[in-house]
């Protein structure tokens, strides 16, 4: 049974708690909380206040997905609105390994994610100091994109690699998911599925989280 993370970013921003809510009721795992920057991404959605004001009625893990340039200037910032879980870009972190310390040492669980093009034996030499990798399997920035294909062979060569680490880290995988995809990357070794058009354009996103829940 995979950890389903819905993605707040397709949520109705003015009906905040009430989908919140529809996520504390669901069997939903985790809350995935997509902060964009505009420069990272070509995207800006919603930083800290909002993180905050979710944070205040959501009853389940904070997974927050840092789209940002140099995130480490904003481990502090995350932890205070309630992040447990803080995943920021390899491409985005020159020094990578001082940031997940950096996020560690605040209490919170570091996750490290890879765009499509990254490469995933990038990750070999801190594989073993990583709570969770992110696999993005569309360009990040939006939800209702189409999944990449070659997501798949990513989970499977992460899944040998911690495998061979004896690593207990954890694979998430983001965009495009839905009940064909989400199969798929389940069987390839992901523990963790993010789902946001999927869940919320559905006409019952909380059966929707559930029929997730049983891949
Ligand atoms: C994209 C975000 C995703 C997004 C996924 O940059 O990281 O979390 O919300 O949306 P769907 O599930 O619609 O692809
Ligand atoms: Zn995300």
């Amino acid at each position: 049974m995979p950890i389903i993370a819905p993605s707040v970013l397709s949520a109705d921003f003015g009906n905040l708690q009430r989908d919140v809510e529809m996520i504390n009721n669901s069997k939903a795992d985790w809350f995935h909380i997509d902060v964009m920057d505009g420069v990272f991404v070509p995207n800006i959605s919603f930083g800290m206040p909002i993180t905050a004001a979710i944070k205040k009625h959501a009853q389940k893990t904070m997974d927050v997905h840092l789209m940002i340039v140099q995130p480490e200037r904003y481990i502090k910032d995350f932890k205070k609105v309630g992040a447990d879980i803080l995943t920021v870009h390899y491409e985005a972190s020159t020094h990578l390994h001082r940031t997940v310390q950096e996020i560690k040492a605040e209490g919170m669980k570091a996750g490290v994610s890879l765009n499509p093009h990254t490469p995933v034996h990038l990750l070999k030499d801190m594989i073993k100091d990583l709570d969770l990798v992110l696999i993005m399997s569309v360009n990040p920035g939006f939800g209702g994109q189409s999944f990449i294909e070659q997501s798949v062979e990513k989970v499977k060569e992460l899944r040998a690699m911690i495998t061979e680490a004896g690593s207990d880290c954890i694979i998430e995988v983001d965009g495009g998911v839905n009940m064909e995809t989400g199969a798929r990357l389940v069987a390839a070794g992901a523990d963790a599925l993010v789902a946001g058009s999927f869940v919320f354009k559905s006409d019952n996103p909380s059966q929707t989280i559930a029929n997730l829940k049983t891949l």
